[in-house]
């Protein structure tokens, strides 16, 4: 599920595996090794916690100099997180880092156990190292034992692994697990993700599933199980190192707020022709009914995603998480879309959504980030969006860019069906392409402000976020961002939900964050506001102008953020739903500010991962 990095060629290879660990930070961990293959077979230094704590231990008994050697972060999934936990797993004959899970590791455990093996750690991990150790027994052939390994195991993993008897070469395999291997100048690399090669070279390899990479010094070759040579198209990076580093920004989150705009102009005008959506490599007929299928963020843009479709094309669109989808039979017909939408593109309860809805005859379309990966290379078809690298754990740019792909498959539907004209078409989209980052640029300028309201919650246990309709959606994700960074609990409620019983939780210690931006609804969700401000409730409003105006008297509140108001002549009622995009990144800035005023490591928070390859 996190990093791993192997290096073979002319360099000495620990500064190589300790940067390329660091690159991949991001991805979330709580602990760190390496291993590194020498004279005297192979050495391995593990450290519970951050990669400083396995820096430290290699300072205090530095290895000998080394030229190939493999790294990993870890995010537990079976034992605690432990130096004895940590990966690399070695037996005499190899060392092994692994991302992902092995289901059937109790059984693989059991059978090895009877041919004499004896286990230390409670990872699953363990349990793959010492099957490829039993094969590597058999066959005296590295390729041939981790083929012969991998048709065992059940799962999903990343593998790299070094050989004590093969000084100078890195394995590699994957199975569901993203996994990359490149050339450069002086040397090979695997990685599980781009970061951790770019400062060495833009160009890699995607390593295929089944297939098992063999890199050294000078060359980097791929073989089928047939135990076929391969040769696999070269891929290019198409982001820049400035990309993936914080470039004066402290945090990774707060850079890629700042992007949004950028990201926006850049991924919705890629999909205009003539300033109207250009969908014709993608939908070609109007679905009976769309099942939006997603985690975390992406299935709140997804909320988002629904409430426009049907709002503006009266398409049926329900909005499923991933991890339910398969596991709840879902009814589906061939005239209906499945839209899987992920960041990544490798989050592995997407991707087994995806493989459900394909295996069901469903059409199925994703709307990714990372070009090439998984779900996108899975699904039917694929729209991509623009947002460059996201790094910080947290997603901000990639939703926003998720909800402007939607907004304009909502337009396009609804042109298809008739329910909007060209005119109102191209109001619409122009006003995706310009006012929107436009406004999204002035919440941006107004992140000092946000600071100081979002001070004032450092103390908060608990808090509530709530409003209507598309308010209701954002809430959603403002919660999500809250809770996930500041380890504040919060909850997102439709405004006229909490009377029916969750009103009880509120009290002069329980802050409420209202969301009112759709005018239309401003004033019923005003009653809300009432009810929890008269029980004490400490009240933050995120508004406009245009709803105040509406609502003709003033809202009762402790504190306002007031975003502008997205507003098109052609279409004024359906652009002002657009206001979601200023509205999301003032609650993106509330919850990053809550984070780093209270001290928290805001790119990596605890526990979390960037990518959950794992179910
Ligand atoms: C976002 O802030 C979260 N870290 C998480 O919910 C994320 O959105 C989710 O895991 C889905 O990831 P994906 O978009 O890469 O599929
Ligand atoms: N399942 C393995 C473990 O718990 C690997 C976790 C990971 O992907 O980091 O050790």
């Amino acid at each position: 599920m996190c990093g791993i990095i192997g290096y073979t060629g002319e360099d000495q290879a620990l500064p190589v595996l300790l940067k390329g660990l660091r690159a991949l930070e991001y991805r979330g961990y709580d602990s760190a090794g390496i291993a590194l293959c020498g004279g005297n077979g192979i050495t391995t230094v593990k450290a519970k916690g951050r990669i400083d704590l396995l820096e430290e231990k290699l300072k205090i008994s530095p290895p000998e100099p080394s030229f190939c050697g493999i790294g990993h972060t870890r995010w537990a999934t079976h034992g605690a997180p432990s130096d004895l936990n940590a990966h690399p797993h070695s037996t005499e004959n190899l060392s092994l880092v692994h991302n992902g899970i092995i289901e059937n590791y109790a059984e693989v455990e059991a059978m090895l156990k009877g041919f004499g093996y004896t286990f230390v750690s409670e990872t699953d991990t363990e349990a793959a190292a010492k099957l490829v150790d039993h094969f590597y027994k058999i066959t005296c052939d590295p390729v041939k034992s981790v083929f012969s390994a991998t048709g065992f195991l059940r799962g999903s993993f990343a593998f790299g692994v070094i050989f004590r008897d093969v000084p100078g070469k890195i394995y590699a395999v994957r199975r569901d697990s993203p996994l990359i291997v490149a050339r450069c100048n002086h040397g090979s690399l695997i990685a599980s993700d781009i970061p951790a090669i770019l400062p060495y070279t833009k160009k890699y390899f995607r390593l295929p599933e089944d297939t098992v990479a063999v890199i050294d010094e000078k060359s980097t070759e791929f073989f089928g199980r047939d135990g076929k040579k391969l040769s696999l198209p070269e891929e290019t990076v198409d982001w820049s190192v400035s990309e993936a580093q914080k470039s004066g920004y402290p945090h990774f989150m707060l850079k890629e707020i700042c992007e949004e705009p950028e990201a926006l102009r850049k991924t919705v005008g890629a999909r205009l022709v003539d300033s109207l959506p250009d969908f014709k490599d993608i939908i070609d007929r109007i679905p009976e009914r769309i099942h939006i299928v997603a985690c975390g963020t992406a299935m709140h843009a997804g909320l988002i995603g629904k409430t426009l479709i049907e709002m503006f094309a009266r398409v049926p669109t329900e909005v499923c998480i991933a991890s339910e989808f398969r596991y709840r039979d879902p009814i589906l017909h061939g005239n209906e879309l499945v839209l899987l939408l992920s960041q990544s593109g490798e989050t592995a309860d997407t991707l087994a959504a995806l493989r459900h809805a394909k295996a069901a005859g469903v059409p199925t379309l994703a709307i990714v980030n990372v070009i090439g990966s998984s779900v996108a290379r899975e699904a039917d078809r694929v729209l991509y969006t623009l947002a460059g690298p996201e790094i910080a754990v947290a997603s901000t740019k990639a939703y926003s860019v998720q909800c402007a792909c939607l907004a304009l498959m909502a337009i396009d539907l609804a042109l298809k069906n008739g329910r909007m004209t060209e005119k109102e078409a191209r109001g619409l989209t122009e006003t995706l392409l310009t006012s929107v980052p436009e406004a999204v640029g002035k919440v941006i300028g107004m992140s000092e402000k946000i600071k100081v309201l979002a001070n004032e919650f450092t103390d908060t246990e608990h808090l509530f976020y709530i409003g209507r309709g598309i308010d209701c959606d954002l809430c959603a994700e403002g919660s999500l961002k809250l809770k996930e960074i500041s380890y504040i609990h919060s909850e997102a409620y439709a405004a006229g939900e909490l009377k029916h019983g969750t009103i009880s939780l509120v009290t002069d210690r329980v802050p409420v964050v209202a969301v009112m931006t759709d005018r239309s609804l401003a004033g019923k969700t005003l009653s809300g506001v009432r009810e929890v401000k008269s029980r004490g409730a400490h009240l933050l409003v995120l508004t406009t102008d245009g709803v105040k105006e509406s609502l003709g008297a003033p809202i009762p509140c402790d504190k306002t953020i007031t975003v502008p108001e997205i507003g098109c002549e052609d279409c004024p009622y359906l652009a002002r739903l657009l206001t979601l995009f200023p509205a999301v990144t003032a609650l993106q800035l509330f919850a990053y500010h809550a984070a780093a005023d209270r001290g928290l490591d805001v790119d990596k928070p605890r526990n979390l991962a960037k990518s959950v390859t794992v179910e």
